[in-house]
């Protein structure tokens, strides 16, 4: 058996993950979900999540990738062989789902790109990105078929960028974890973050940035006791720092054996979160920018959600000073950060088939680079926008969710979380009162975490998407096209995991303690 790949250095590994939870959620997702859920009143719940889901789930599945040196499905396996599954699941499920539209948005920002120096939009950014841009399909004229179902014709401007986007992953990926992710990760989040920090200060000093910044942070508490508020905040929060992906676990796999679990999980955790509140800020200044140019209220300036980026964005970009500037690095902060996250789930898949199979990187990465660039074909069409909603939508509510609770009940439940708790406290060098305080407050009230608070939350989460599942369809959709492409994608991943699990190991799993 070959060595097991490493980081160079520990720097290299949480600029790695921490560029893996920084990503188009960061930037595309959280604004919009904090502004539908209450603004100011999303940061509590969002923060309550962080503190009892996110990091608790970060910490198990670094302390579980680094214990075992195994990725998600093996790690799984050696916990018992029944639970494999999940970790194929989860792999699965989100190479070929969240990844083959997570790379069309990259596609889309990659046009937006060239779009922005030339203010393409002209003075329409909403009729330029839904009509002309995705020339996204509506109804057929006698209504037998949905406009989710009128797939209509791929965009090739968008399967150009998708091809470009999927060759930089295969790049970078091919060269495996020091000499391709590291080195990778080591240009891009300094550039990441120069750009953040440049257009969010930007935009700070905007005219009527004031406006939106206190929609932003201005909590209505009345907010707070709206269910819907706090699942969307677990959700934003899992989706962020990429749990339940499987690529947490490998990423840690490859530490060396004196890392310090502990202090990388809330590294990593605080990180993310700092960085997405952050870029909040940048994105409610540009809405409140907006708001006071057109003399209008701030709720009127954003279209509907996934156009945060792509119409409220380009509108603020044509009337902004330096405004082409302004947009070419915005959206090429979106792409770094969204292909610092994709190669990560190459990565989580990558490392998954490499333990159990006797199948080289450079072949694995290759076909799955070729494999996912057609799945991502889907998401090209004239429908695509629809079909990137519908597959978000149930992905993230269902699949990571679910592994999410699995991985907890798991690992607080079944698994010797003794054995774990020590191998956090063992490489943080502590001893004598130090080393006793940190293990049974600290590690207990984690262990509380994951064994009751985050399954709790996570299936009180899922049961109410559920029961909202079945009041009222996803967003209007048809239910053919919710239990196809939501629910379908869910089940038929699963049956995948199933069927790779079953498979005989061409490697040996490690004696099963
Ligand atoms: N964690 C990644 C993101 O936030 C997937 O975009």
């Amino acid at each position: 058996m070959g060595q097991r790949s490493k980081w160079g250095t520990n720097r290299g590994f949480l600029l790695a993950a921490i560029g893996s939870a920084v990503g188009l959620g960061n930037i595309w997702r959280f604004p919009y979900v904090a502004y539908e859920n209450g603004g100011g009143a999303f940061l509590l719940p969002y923060f309550v999540a962080l503190l009892t889901a996110g990091i608790p789930i970060l910490m198990l599945e670094f302390a579980l990738g680094h214990q075992r040196e195994a990725s998600a499905p093996k790690a799984f396996r050696l916990i018992d062989p029944k639970w494999e599954w999940l970790g194929w699941w989860s792999v699965i499920f989100v190479m070929f789902g969240i990844e083959l539209y997570y790379i069309v948005i990259i596609g889309w920002c990659a046009n937006y790109m060239v779009f922005s120096a030339f203010e393409s939009w002209g003075n329409d950014a909403n009729a330029f990105f839904f009509d002309e841009f995705l020339q996204t399909s509506t109804a057929s004229e006698d209504g037998s078929v949905s406009a989710v179902w009128n797939i209509g014709t791929m965009r090739w401007r968008i399967v150009i960028a998708v091809a470009i986007v999927w060759f930089v992953n295969w790049t970078i990926t091919y060269r495996g974890v020091q000499k391709g992710i590291e080195r990778a990760v080591m240009i891009m989040m300094p550039v990441l973050l120069a750009i953040t920090v440049l257009i969010t200060v930007w935009a700070l000093f905007l005219e009527g940035a004031k406006v939106g910044i206190e929609h932003y942070v201005t909590p209505d508490f009345s907010r707070i006791t709206d269910l819907k508020v706090w699942i969307a905040a677990y959700g934003q929060i899992f989706f962020s720092l990429s749990l339940g992906f499987g690529i947490m676990i490998a990423y840690s796999s490859y530490l060396p054996r004196d890392a310090n679990i502990f202090k990388n999980s809330l590294i990593v955790g605080f990180s993310n979160s700092f960085y997405e509140v952050f870029v909040g800020f940048g994105v409610f200044s540009i809405l409140g920018y907006m708001a006071t140019q057109q003399g209008v209220g701030l709720d009127e300036v954003v279209t509907q959600s996934l156009g945060l980026a792509f119409v409220a964005y380009p509108t603020a970009i044509s009337t902004l000073p330096f405004g082409q500037l302004f947009g070419v690095l915005f959206f090429f902060l979106l792409l770094i950060a969204g292909i610092s996250s994709s190669i990560s789930i190459i990565e989580a898949f990558t490392s998954a088939v490499m333990d159990k199979f006797t199948l080289s990187r450079k072949k694995i990465v290759t076909t799955l680079c070729l494999v996912g660039f057609f799945g991502s074909l889907l998401f090209t069409t004239n429908s695509g926008l629809f079909w990137v909603d519908i597959v978000d939508h149930f992905l993230n509510h269902y699949g990571l969710i679910t592994v999410g609770i699995i991985e907890a009940l798991i690992v607080g439940w079944l698994y010797r979380t003794d054995q774990l708790k020590s191998h956090i406290v063992t490489n943080l060098g502590l001893s004598g009162t130090r080393h006793r305080l940190f293990k049974y407050v600290v590690l207990q009230l984690w262990l509380y975490s994951v064994r009751f608070i985050t399954p709790v939350a996570l299936g009180i989460a899922i049961v109410h998407s559920l029961i909202q599942e079945f009041r009222t369809p996803y967003e209007g959709y048809p239910i053919s096209g919710i239990l196809i492409l939501g629910v379908g994608w869910v089940l038929v991943t699963h049956l995948f995991a199933f069927g790779v699990s079953g498979l005989p190991w061409q490697k040996t799993p490690e004696s099963e303690s």
